[in-house]
């Protein structure tokens, strides 16, 4: 089963993510992480994407598209893919369509996570994440045990260096002029559900795993 999750800066992908991928045993490739880890370790890549990422613009299709490439190449993912934040753009999207049909592969399902851009402010700056694994919590929508502490290895959390409401401003008009527009295309195709991202995050979950197992 290959999925793509959609949606704004905020709006829960990331937390989502994790069930999902242990639910269906699938591989989850998160572009952001991703990039953030190329940042951190200094390569070369990270040092280009680094501005670009701070600012709240969208990296090169080029960078992603060969990222993703890469990262499709392991094993785990033979069984699966659980894309989250690729495809950004229509060029990501159709060189996502070839990279699968060469493999005789497809697209199963696409989940846009519909949101009220007025929320997606107080998700952001309540975010904290463990940028070892990803993992993302919120202060006060879903706090970890230990006050700034990973649950899972008990490392420190930070912030996004993103996540303020300046740059959010600049992530979300990325989204709504570049990626938003990809979501008619996958429609077309009849494989993009919508969830309402609005609801608790359990309830989100549900709703997500009712929509893949409903049509299974
Ligand atoms: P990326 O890391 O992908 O960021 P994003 O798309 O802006 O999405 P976020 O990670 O901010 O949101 P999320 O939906 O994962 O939210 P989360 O679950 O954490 O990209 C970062 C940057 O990298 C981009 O700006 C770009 O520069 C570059 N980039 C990445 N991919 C690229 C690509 N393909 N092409 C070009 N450039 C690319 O939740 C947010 C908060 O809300 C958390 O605190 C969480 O606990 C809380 N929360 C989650 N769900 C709920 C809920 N239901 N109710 C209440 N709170 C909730
Ligand atoms: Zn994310």
């Amino acid at each position: 089963l290959n999925i793509i999750l959609i949606g704004p800066p905020g709006s829960g992908k990331g937390t989502q993510a994790p069930i999902i991928k242990d639910d269906l045993c699938l591989c989850h490739l998160a572009t952001g992480d991703m990039l953030r880890d190329a940042v951190t370790a200094g390569t070369e890549l990270g040092k280009q994407a680094k501005a670009i990422m701070d600012r709240g613009d969208l990296v090169s299709d080029e960078i992603v598209i060969g990222l993703i490439d890469d990262a499709m190449k392991q094993p785990e993912c033979e069984r699966g893919i659980l894309l989250d934040g690729f495809p950004r753009t229509s060029v990501q999207a159709q060189k996502l369509d070839e990279m699968l049909n060469s493999k005789q592969k497809s697209i199963d399902r696409v989940l846009e996570f519909k949101v009220n851009d007025d929320i997606l402010i107080e998700r952001i700056e309540g975010r904290r994440i463990h940028p070892a694994s990803g993992r993302s919590y919120h202060t006060k929508f879903n706090p970890p045990k230990v006050d700034g502490i990973d649950d899972i290895t008990g490392e420190s959390l930070i912030q996004r260096k993103d996540d303020n409401a300046e740059v959010l401003i600049k992530r979300m008009g990325a989204y709504h002029g570049l990626t938003a527009p990809i979501l008619d295309y996958y429609r077309q195709k009849n494989i993009l559900k919508t969830i309402d991202a609005m609801a608790e995050i359990s309830q989100v979950g549900q709703q997500i795993h009712e929509s893949i197992y409903n049509k299974i």
